[in-house]
């Protein structure tokens, strides 16, 4: 089970402290956003690779913007070993996840909540991880839609029928009230923002998510 924290809720002025604060996280989550996929504008290229300076934790990032084809292999090559760009922005998501992958980052998906998974399952082999929102992009802080999880279901038996290690990651709204029921799902990597930076201790609490998640996924039955 992967917690991978969203910096969105922490302190912008103090990104290298707030990322000092979760040291028990497996990757740093960072939601880049361009005011056009999504109505909300974060960061880019430039305090990503400050970030990356900054940490040798592995850094997610996750792009919620429109072009990722042009614009996603820079985090790539900025060091990140994790870039997730959306399906539904990509316009060849296959040449881009084998030019992610051809500059050593994994390469990941995302699939908005109305976005169904079954029409991917032939593109399975060039990804690496498939991102399921679980709040429609854009802001931390919303509720948890539990109409995501057929689909995490559905992901889960896509990917165990390929034989393929893909990771299936959530992200919106994963609290501990919500992490249990997506790892029955079927998810194996949570993206968790406000339940994070809003804890007293926002370590403990990625130790305490982690150990609700392996709880939820010893019942999942896929
Ligand atoms: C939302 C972002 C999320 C966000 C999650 O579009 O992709 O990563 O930070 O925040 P919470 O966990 O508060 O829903
Ligand atoms: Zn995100």
């Amino acid at each position: 089970m992967r917690i991978t924290p969203s910096i969105l809720n922490a302190d912008f002025a103090h990104l290298g402290g707030e990322i000092g604060r979760i040291p028990s996280c497996d990757l740093v989550h960072v939601d880049v956003m361009d005011n056009h996929f999504v109505p909300n504008l974060t960061i880019g290229l430039p305090v990503v690779e400050a970030i990356r300076s900054s940490t040798d934790k592995m850094l997610d990032i996750h792009l919620m913007i429109n072009d990722p084809d042009r614009w996603a292999p820079a985090y790539a090559e900025a060091g990140a070993e994790s870039v997730t760009f959306h399906i539904e922005a990509a316009h060849a998501p296959v040449r881009l996840a084998r030019e992610l992958r051809s500059k050593g980052a994994r390469a990941g998906i995302g699939l908005k909540p109305a976005t169904a998974v079954e029409q991917y399952e032939g593109i399975l082999g060039e990804v690496d991880m498939i991102l399921l929102m679980t709040v429609e992009p854009g802001f931390g802080g919303q509720k948890f839609l539990d109409l995501v999880l057929p689909k995490i279901a559905a992901a889960r038996r896509m990917v165990s029928a390929s034989g393929l290690d893909i990771w299936i990651q959530v992200d919106g709204g994963v609290s501990v009230e919500t992490i249990e029921r997506c790892a029955e799902a079927g998810a194996d990597t949570f993206v968790a923002g406000s339940a994070v930076y809003r804890a007293d201790d926002p370590d403990v609490m990625v130790n305490q998510l982690r150990d609700l998640a392996a709880a939820g996924f010893a019942r999942c039955g896929h």
